[in-house]
């Protein structure tokens, strides 16, 4: 009984912050600061970025990057003493692109996603900046996130799971409706409004998840693991549907992913990290389009492969995820 209470308030408090209250987390004041002094010298500039610069405009006035990360660095404290996870990444994503990041677990790949999403500070960054602001904290009228288990609210039915942070944002009793159902219909759920969480499938409750981030309408969507817990036919359906749903290119989405199929599958650009500390060991741009075929999803996967294969044997020296 205390153990489902605690879970409870931990997803409410979860969503919650997300969605607008924010965890009160405090900005290191020198992101601005370091902003300013961006120069044009850094590697892996954006070509867009140079010219912001070269014209004298604000360097966060990126209409084409909407997401634009440098030199982020994060550290936790274990045990007392400091984790590197994160060693200064930098990278800058397209206004409706498909970016997946993959690395091996434990390498900080939650950790990068939750200091995009607001909910957790960085240690160290010279820039985190989305639509052209420095994240200070949740921003749910741009960034929704889907996270790493599904989080629904188990007392709520997948309609009233979608509404949620419709209710926060304070929209009216008949425009949230009409959204929850436009969005249920979107994933394939639209017979199933009503149902409590307990009376769906591992793969509905993750396609719920997505309806409550898709609802929001927002320019960016970050997604975590969003299809971890499914087994493999049910997460190609899913990467399918994702793929339709996205197809329309309004979205900039990031996702994260354990699987080179699904990476593969999906995305215009994957970013590869290695074993924490994590920085970035590579990227391949498909020259494929989407939707893509055997042959050329076999030729990505064989090439993340590549890339991964040791990140993943030194992770496991590591110990991942500890
Ligand atoms: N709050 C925390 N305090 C201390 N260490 C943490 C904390 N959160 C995460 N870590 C550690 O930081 C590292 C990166 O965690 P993170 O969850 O970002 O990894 P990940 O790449 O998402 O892993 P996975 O692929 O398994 O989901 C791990 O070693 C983890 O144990
Ligand atoms: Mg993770």
């Amino acid at each position: 009984m205390t153990l489902s209470l605690l879970i409870v308030i931990t997803q409410v408090i979860t969503i919650v912050s997300i969605l607008s209250i924010g965890l009160g987390l405090q900005y290191p004041d020198d992101i601005v600061a370091h902003v300013v002094r961006l120069s044009c010298d850094q590697p892996r500039e954006p070509q867009s970025y140079k010219s912001a610069l070269a014209v004298g405009a604000h360097p966060l006035a990126l209409p084409d990057h909407p997401i634009v990360i440098r030199g982020l660095v994060h550290e936790y404290t274990d045990r007392g003493e400091p984790l590197r996870v994160l060693d200064g990444v930098s990278f800058a994503v397209r206004r409706g692109e498909f970016l997946t990041i993959i690395g091996p677990s434990g390498c900080g790949k939650t950790t990068l996603l939750n200091i995009l999403a607001g909910l957790l500070k960085p240690s160290k960054a010279e820039m985190v900046a989305v639509e052209g602001r420095p994240v200070t904290g949740p921003n749910p009228d741009k960034v929704a996130l889907v996270f790493q288990d599904s989080g629904l609210l188990y007392w709520r039915t997948a309609r009233a799971n979608v509404e949620f942070g419709l209710e926060i944002r304070g929209e009216p009793k008949g425009q949230r409706a009409y959204l929850s159902e436009e969005y249920l219909r979107l994933v394939g759920l639209e017979g199933f409004a009503d149902k409590y969480p307990s009376q769906l499938s591992g793969g509905m409750k993750q396609r719920v998840a997505l309806a409550r981030a898709l609802v929001l309408e927002t320019p960016i969507l970050l997604m975590d693991e969003p299809f971890g817990a499914l087994d493999e036919q049910t997460r190609l359906l899913m990467s399918e549907e994702l793929l339709r749903i996205c197809s329309d290119g309004k979205r900039t989405v990031v996702l994260v992913t354990h699987s080179l199929q699904e990476a593969a599958l999906l995305s215009d650009r994957i970013i590869v990290l290695t074993s924490r500390p994590a920085v970035i060991r590579g990227t391949i741009e498909p020259d494929s389009l989407r939707p893509r075929g055997g042959d050329s999803v076999e030729k990505i996967r064989e090439g993340l492969w590549a890339a991964l294969r040791d990140e993943t044997a030194k992770s496991d020296r590591l110990g991942a995820g500890t």
